[in-house]
């Protein structure tokens, strides 16, 4: 098996994308029948390097690898000395080597994309891209996982994401394209997403007009108008985002349908309004239990020698083919560590 990563959603085929979507559902789908999935990962160690603060994103690795019988270790900034601790630094590559060494798949959140391409360049074990300033993959998995569950599919269903074209609104694109799903991104023109990175996305398309961009919508989305490092900007940036505020006013414009989804954590008043975020088009709680779903596929993905088949047993509708193949699958060992 090749060593499995995500650093970005172009990582994954389309088929990937689908596959780690039904088996998020299944697993979840199984926990929920029989109270407890099967040791699939048992042996299995996820180190996670979080050199920013996370509470989806850790919870929701943590708690997985832990249903599916395997353990975490997490490393803080400081005791990876990466990200903003390089300047003390280990070697990289001695971290990297000694970290995917004693563990078996490795997790990071370091702000700088540079920094988690060499890391998932150097690990021995399978990488997962846990955020960084320009991608947040698991995020935007999870995010298509909560509109299968709402629409009964993701082809075709149009998203609108308003705000600052961030890692989430890029994460989105890319997975958009991947699932025949349109994505129209509303931005201030000096925050539009990077054209060099969209104009091959199939289903996107870029917009500085909100109502426009949220006009018969299925699914809206809004971002923190301020990122960890633009602290200083925010008064600014304020200023700048206020037409992309999403109230119930822009809301009107979508399907009335829709629901609303944020990755969380959200500043109301800022980038949307309580009206909408606490109200009964807002999906945000279900969004972010939907990380531990997905968590649990993307380690199963990474992991398991048998992944191909969990994904075909995985398909709408199968609940006693999905038990009968994890049921089998627990009798089989996933491989050890590198060394
Ligand atoms: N949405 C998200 O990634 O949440 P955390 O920052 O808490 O992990």
């Amino acid at each position: 098996m090749t060593r499995k990563q995500l650093l970005t959603i172009d990582d994954l085929t389309a088929s990937d994308v689908l596959d780690v979507i039904a088996v998020a559902d299944a697993l979840e789908e199984h926990k929920q029948r029989f109270g407890h999935l099967p040791a699939l990962l048992r042996g299995k160690c996820l180190g996670m390097i979080f050199d920013e603060t996370s509470l989806r994103t850790r919870t929701a690795f943590e708690r997985a690898i832990g249903d599916l019988g395997g353990q975490a270790i997490h490393y803080n900034g400081a005791e990876a000395r990466v990200g903003r601790h390089a300047a003390k630094t280990e070697h990289l590559p001695d971290f990297v080597n000694v970290a995917g060494r004693f563990n078996d798949v490795l997790l990071s959140r370091i702000y700088d994309f540079a920094a988690q391409e060499a890391i998932c360049a150097l690990s021995p074990a399978p990488f997962i891209n846990g955020m960084c300033d320009e991608h947040h993959p698991t995020q935007a998995l999870c995010d298509f996982l909560t509109v299968k569950r709402q629409f009964g599919t993701v082809e075709g269903i149009r998203i609108a994401f308003v705000g600052d074209g961030t890692n989430i609104a890029l994460s989105l694109a890319q997975t958009a394209a991947k699932v025949g799903a349109r994505f129209t991104c509303a931005t201030p023109a000096a925050m539009a997403l990077p054209a060099d990175r969209t104009e091959h996305l199939l289903g996107f398309t870029a917009t500085t007009d909100p109502q426009l961009a949220v006009k018969d919508a299925q699914v809206v989305v809004a971002d923190a108008w301020i990122p960890m490092n633009k602290a200083d900007e925010a008064e600014a940036r304020r200023a700048q985002l206020a037409p992309y505020r999403v109230t119930p006013e822009l809301m009107a414009h979508a399907r009335p349908d829709a629901i609303f989804l944020h990755n969380l954590p959200a500043y109301r008043g800022d980038e949307v309004v309580p009206e909408v975020i606490d109200g009964p088009q807002s999906m945000i709680y279900p969004e972010a239990v939907a990380r531990l779903h997905i968590a649990r596929a993307l380690l199963l993905f990474c992991l398991r020698p048998d992944w191909a088949d969990l994904a075909a047993a995985a398909a709408p509708g199968t609940p006693g083919a999905f038990a009968g193949r994890l049921a089998e699958a627990a009798e089989r060992p996933t491989g050890g560590a590198p060394s």
